[in-house]
């Protein structure tokens, strides 16, 4: 009874009652900003991130609840962009008709190559629309890089929504999910081949409060992973697969201590994929993974459909550290 008073307060202190009521049956006047009147082509070549920041800018600094709107019939082609907050609204609406794609070639990418759409500190933000938004990720596939690349990622935004996005061919990670808290995800079609390296469909991490539900996933990784710092994460009426199926972790790499708590997965699919339902944690790491739920799922073709692994070793060649001199000595 104490825990569950304990996470409705958290739930009602995380957000506000006001906000909600702006989300929807906005004015679409003055506060309706396209991408094209601020000088965005679509032609699917020439750059058109200036434009797209100069609308943001106007967006963020609208009064008003705004809405960005990427017009349909046509292609944007996006570099790496960061999109900040804080905004003024309490609402921002991001309509996505058109499709939006990355660059083909790695070397349009500057040093940081952890992000290619990006929004950080905007509360209140809503993104929805059929549009496709594709990650060209072809060319990342076969070298082995270092840093996590995201397609689509959002690190310390309350209030987040996600709708009907056609997220495809990310150059890693389709979304990930950062220091966020309130997170709605509904709608969703996911799609890279099965043989693409580290596209984990949604990833969420060091979050609370996420619901995912009504999506298609079909990535060369984890439709869904949820990783440390995450509470009440809840999944449910997935499709998921090809894919390495929705895991818990890894947690506890390279010795760290870490957590997932409150996690809910239920009435999913599984067609075709590595695994199912997973926790994966490394050894030598420290925390926890509790008050985890799979329920209700379906399993057709599936290697692993439910998997608790506390060694996990992905890139093989890990020595066990248990110590087995210890475990002798400390037996009755
Ligand atoms: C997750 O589901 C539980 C019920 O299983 C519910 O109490 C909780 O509010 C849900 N959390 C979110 C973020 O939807």
């Amino acid at each position: 009874m104490a825990g569950i008073f304990a996470i409705l307060l958290l739930f009602l202190g995380s957000s506000t009652p006001g906000r909600a009521r702006t989300l929807y049956g906005l004015d679409h006047g003055p506060s309706n900003f396209d991408v094209v009147r601020f000088g965005a082509v679509g032609n699917g070549k020439r750059d058109d991130s200036k434009a797209f920041l100069k609308a943001w800018e106007s967006v963020c600094q609208s009064t008003k609840p705004p809405t960005m709107t990427i017009p349909a019939g046509k292609t944007f082609l996006l570099n790496p962009t960061t999109f900040r907050g804080p905004c003024k609204s309490p609402a921002i609406n991001i309509q996505v008709s058109g499709n939006i794609l990355a660059p083909s070639s790695i070397s349009s990418w500057g040093n940081d190559q952890e992000h290619w759409i990006h929004f950080k500190c905007v509360d209140g933000l809503s993104i929805q629309g059929s549009g496709t938004i594709d990650g060209q990720g072809h060319a990342w596939w076969p070298i082995k890089s270092a840093q996590e690349t995201h397609a689509l990622s959002f690190d310390v935004c309350t209030n987040l929504k996600l709708r009907d996005l056609h997220i495809v061919n990310s150059q890693q990670r389709h979304i990930a999910i950062h220091n966020s808290n309130t997170v709605y995800i509904k709608g969703l079609h996911i799609n890279s081949p099965e043989d693409s390296p580290n596209s984990d469909g949604i990833h969420i991490q060091s979050s609370q409060h996420v619901n995912v539900e009504n999506s298609f996933i079909a990535t060369g990784d984890d439709c869904i992973s949820i990783g440390d710092g995450t509470y009440d994460v809840n999944a449910s009426k997935i499709t998921c697969g090809p894919g390495h199926g929705i895991s818990v972790g890894s947690l506890g790499k390279d010795g760290s201590r870490s957590t997932a708590e409150m996690i809910h997965v239920k009435d999913s699919f599984f067609i075709g994929t590595k695994n199912g339902a997973r926790i994966k944690t490394w050894q030598g790491g420290s925390g926890f993974a509790r008050n985890i739920i799979f329920e209700n799922l379906i399993f057709t073709d599936v290697e692993n459909p439910i998997i608790i692994d506390q060694y996990y070793c992905p890139n093989k060649g890990c020595k066990n550290q248990v110590n087995v001199s210890a475990l002798i000595s400390n037996l009755p």
